[in-house]
């Protein structure tokens, strides 16, 4: 496995390649989701040339003030601990630029705008979020050019912006949904499950049991809304019944492929979750 932080080491390590490239994008503290989208990537080698490449980076366009806010500056940075979970899963390559290597002009005139997509449901408590991940994710598609990358459907309205502006712009990458890993009580895996203590996470199993009662039928979307709404401790920020490809709101009951996304707040830490539907 090669660790590599710079782009003109990159440019060298993939210009003798002649297998397909598979790119797990990260901002590292790594836990076993993204380990899920490694195993995925590994799933789908199908030749000795072929390649894994994971990058770790904390990309600040994404974060509240570009990245002048306490949230980037506090996001866990574990690139020694995370170098060795992707060594074990299988990664070939770690690109691991530190921001001056990304941005060498600071922060960059032109972006990818994600347009609506991207303003509701997370973009709406997070403006600009969708914008700075679609940025980055563009950049990493060119530096690496990936022939598949893979996201974790857990972060459903990412997955989506991805999936558009691949589309929209002609990207040559296809792109790989794999499914939410959950804990046995049927937790979403996620970073901030850390800041969960015992009762908070017992309260926070509200959110996926809505869920799948909406997925079951067993409640309509109003009386989704209403129990998360008095669930115990549970603050909702939103329960949406959208189009996976638009994230345009559908009419309870959906007649077509939907998703079900809510985001709630449990004990100071935001939560979010999907299901199809
Ligand atoms: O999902 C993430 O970890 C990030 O948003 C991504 C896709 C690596 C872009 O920074």
């Amino acid at each position: 496995m090669k660790l590599i932080k710079t782009k003109a080491e990159l440019v060298d390590a993939l210009a003798d390649l002649r297998g397909h490239i598979a790119l797990v994008p990260t901002m590292g503290a790594l836990h076993d989701g993204h380990l899920s989208l490694v195993a995925a990537a590994r799933a789908d080698i199908s030749s000795a040339d072929d390649m894994v490449v994971a990058s770790i980076f904390v990309n600040p366009l994404q974060f509240a003030q570009l990245g002048d806010c306490d949230d980037y500056r506090n996001y866990p940075r574990t690139l020694d601990a995370d170098a060795q979970l992707l060594e074990s899963a299988g990664v070939d390559i770690i690109f691991a630029p530190d921001v001056a290597e990304m941005y060498p002009q600071g922060t960059p005139e032109v972006w990818v705008r994600s347009g609506e997509m991207g303003s509701q449901l997370e973009g709406a408590s997070r403006p600009g979020h969708f914008d700075g991940v679609a940025t980055v994710v563009a950049k990493l598609f060119s530096l690496i050019r990936p022939n598949r990358a893979y996201f974790g459907q857990k972060d459903a309205q990412q997955l989506a912006v991805i999936k558009r502006m691949v589309h929209d712009l002609d990207l040559r990458v296809d792109i790989r949904a794999v499914p939410i890993i959950r804990g046995a009580d049927g937790l979403a895996e996620s970073s901030r499950n850390q800041h969960l203590g015992a009762t908070d996470r017992q309260n926070a199993l509200a959110l996926s049991a809505t869920l799948a009662a909406l997925r079951d039928r067993r409640i309509d979307l109003e009386q989704a809304r209403v129990e998360l709404s008095n669930a115990d401790a549970v603050d909702l920020d939103y329960l949406e019944v959208v189009s996976p490809e638009t994230l345009q709101p559908i009419t309870w009951p959906p007649t077509a492929p939907a998703l079900a996304l809510g985001a709630i707040t449990v004990g100071g830490t935001r939560l979010i979750d999907n299901m199809d539907i």
